[in-house]
């Protein structure tokens, strides 16, 4: 239980590092506020039309890392690993620090990259099928949204589907049990209810393709 509640603490902690709100204080200024300019989310996407492709480049690789740190440091020190529940407990908290920063009063991103890091960790198979379905998905409609939604809905598929087959085979050889289970439908979830109003604009047909730059003169 101890081991629970640290690797949950630190997995929040450091997935609350609100890396793309941060710089764009240092480009732009202390009175810019990235959650004021385009979708008012702090990730890559919204970086990418609010700042440009470098800085975008930084945003994704350092979410990415939220993910991956806290769930390899659940995987690797056996005091964090919470009984093989460590990953993914770190994975979710982590998602949900980059959702919910405390260091910015709660107001943040979707968690895409954030649990797309802590999944290379727990499934790199199921991180290549689902990256490879968000790549398509992006390449084809220009909407990173509908990429990461699809993405997400893989992901939970994919982990509901290598879980059902370990448990009918135990030698499958993409062995998913409870454990992973957990972050691979918990995580999923998650990103699916945070995109509801990009679905929203999806619908509607407001919802901006990927890099299409808003002006953030005012
Ligand atoms: O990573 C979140 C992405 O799927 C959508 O971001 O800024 O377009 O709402 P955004």
């Amino acid at each position: 239980i101890l081991s629970s509640i640290l690797i949950a603490l630190i997995a929040y902690l450091w997935g609350s590092i609100p890396s793309g709100y941060w710089l764009g204080k240092i480009l732009r200024g202390k009175d810019f506020d990235i959650r004021n300019h385009g979708s008012r989310k702090i990730g890559a996407t919204n970086v990418l039309r609010t700042l440009g492709k470098g800085p975008a480049a930084i945003v994704f690789l350092v979410d990415i890392s939220k993910g991956v740190g806290p769930a390899l440091v659940a995987l690797l020190v056996p005091a964090l690993n919470a009984g093989g529940w460590g990953p993914s407990i770190a994975g979710i908290l982590a998602l949900l620090g980059h959702c919910y920063p405390v260091f910015i009063g709660f107001k943040g991103g979707r968690g895409v990259s954030t649990g797309a890091g802590a999944l290379l960790i727990i499934s790199p198979i199921i991180f290549l099928i689902s990256l490879i379905v968000t790549a398509i998905t992006i390449a084809t409609s220009r909407f990173v949204s509908l990429g990461s939604i699809l993405g997400s809905a893989c992901m939970l598929l994919c982990g509901v589907l290598f879980f059902v087959l370990t448990l009918a085979n135990p030698a499958f050889p993409i062995h998913i049990g409870i454990q992973q289970l957990l972050f691979l439908i918990i995580a999923p979830t998650l990103v699916i209810l945070f995109h509801i109003d990009n679905i929203k604009r999806l619908l509607s047909g407001t919802e901006r393709k990927i890099g299409q730059r808003v002006d953030t003169s005012t």
